[in-house]
């Protein structure tokens, strides 16, 4: 287990070496296996060169004016839970599963939310128990698994999340083949050429590449629908957790939000990417509620460290969240201070110090969609709303399940400005 950058820059020499997954990641295979995010060598180099176009920055004002749509509906949603001291995360990740679905697929999330959220509980419950085989010795095991009664629950689990994934690509399909049939052409709108989504661009690699097999569809899909929502609804709720508990940092923030924006329905990306402070928090809380808690990677040679040999082939557990909270890397560590990002304070920061999405080559494909997603909902919510501070004994009762989660919740107690 890896939690210091001075050991991560040792094993790390190269941002593109050991970018292999280890055992960990092949109890996800039957919902991920094909999927970018488990993939390895050529393939995982192939799929992420073909699927990079559907996050480029042209995209991005695009996805914007989503991140700006299911926003507002959000801000409505918090107008039913204004005085009380309610639990968030639910009604965030209603919305940061609305704005994956549109913005990834392509399609209206309206057609059918019950569904969609259906599934997002779903699959997060088909991972909780892959976690759960994973730490324990005789669940671990196919064949006993096998005459568990848990096993045929993530049977049925999994037949669900199938049905879901191919159900959109039908839907996707049949939509293609009606643009067609328009008088307009496929890849056009007005006149003027439309943007690939991500499921655009699988589709098409599924027409054009023989070798890639029909689960690769439902496989990335639940990559990319799974990896999307539960990691900005993480790192958003603990934010607001966070910032109910300092009202200095809201104010700061309301007064530079207020100086930037023109009309809070529609905050541009030049609104976000002009917002110093916004930067600050978000990274802060990345830093200190880090979504993703820890990552795996397999050595692809041997590598030495204060004397001693690691052999190559050897899983290396890279425990971000315990990284972040480090004493030896950050003063007051558990203390929630934004400006430790200040341009002032990171200067000669270890870039190793602060790594919520990954690094390498094989980074987070999405940060910069979910910074700006982050940045724009935040944006609008402390617009409109002040967070009051909890009750003193509250205290969020932290764990993860691949992704940071409270068991108790993320309460906030939200008033309008
Ligand atoms: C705050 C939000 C997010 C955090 C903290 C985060 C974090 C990470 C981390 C740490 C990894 C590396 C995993 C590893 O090496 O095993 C990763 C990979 C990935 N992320 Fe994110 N992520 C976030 C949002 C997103 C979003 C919004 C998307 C897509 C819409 C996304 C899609 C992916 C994919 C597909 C991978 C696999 C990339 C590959 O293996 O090439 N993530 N993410």
């Amino acid at each position: 287990m890896v939690s210091h950058p001075k050991y991560l820059k040792k094993i790390f020499k190269n941002s593109s070496e050991h970018i292999e997954k280890t055992n960990f990641y092949d109890f996800f295979k039957d919902i991920l296996g094909k999927g970018i995010s488990i993939v390895t060598g050529p393939i995982w180099h192939n799929n992420r060169k073909a699927l990079q176009p559907a996050f480029q920055y042209a995209m991005l004002e695009d996805f914007n004016k989503i991140f700006n749509k299911t926003g507002d509906k959000l801000l409505k949603k918090f107008e039913k839970i204004l005085g009380r001291q309610v639990d968030v995360s639910p009604y965030i990740n209603s919305s940061t599963m609305e704005t994956t679905y549109e913005s990834i697929l392509g399609l209206n999330f309206e057609e059918n939310p019950e569904e969609n959220l259906k599934y997002s509980n779903t699959i997060y419950q088909y991972i909780d128990t892959c976690l759960e085989r994973i730490f324990s010795p005789i669940k671990r095991s196919d064949f006993l698994y096998q005459l568990m009664p848990e096993h045929k629950k993530q049977q049925e689990r999994l037949q669900e999340i199938l049905n879901f994934t191919s159900a959109i690509v039908d839907k996707k399909r049949e939509e293609m083949k009606r643009r067609s049939g328009d008088n307009i052409s496929e890849n056009s709108d007005f006149g003027i050429k439309k943007k690939s989504t991500l499921l655009d661009i699988i589709l098409e690699r599924f027409k054009t590449d023989e070798d890639l097999p029909y689960e690769y569809i439902n496989e990335e899909l639940s990559t990319f629908l799974t990896a999307g929502h539960h990691t900005v609804t993480s790192v958003l709720s603990s934010i607001l957790y966070e910032l109910s508990k300092h009202e200095d940092v809201q104010e700061k923030l309301f007064e530079e939000i207020s100086s930037i924006i023109e009309d809070a329905k529609c905050i541009s990306t030049k609104d976000i990417n002009a917002m110093e402070y916004m930067e600050c928090v978000v990274k802060e809380g990345l830093r200190l509620y880090s979504p993703a808690t820890y990552i795996e990677r397999k050595l692809d040679y041997d590598v030495e460290v204060d004397g001693s040999i690691i052999p190559k082939g050897t899983s290396i557990n890279i425990f971000i969240f315990q990284l972040h909270r480090s004493e030896q890397v950050y003063k007051n560590a558990m203390k929630f201070d934004p400006d430790r990002f200040s341009a002032a304070n990171i200067d000669g920061r270890d870039p190793m110090a602060f790594i919520p999405f990954s690094f390498g080559i094989r980074n987070c494909i999405g940060w910069k969609f979910a910074m700006i997603q982050i940045k724009c909902l935040l944006a609008k919510i402390i617009y409109n709303y002040r967070m009051q501070p909890l009750s003193q004994h509250f205290k969020l009762q932290l764990y993860s399940d691949g992704i940071l989660k409270s068991k108790n919740g993320f309460p906030v107690n939200l008033s309008r400005r």
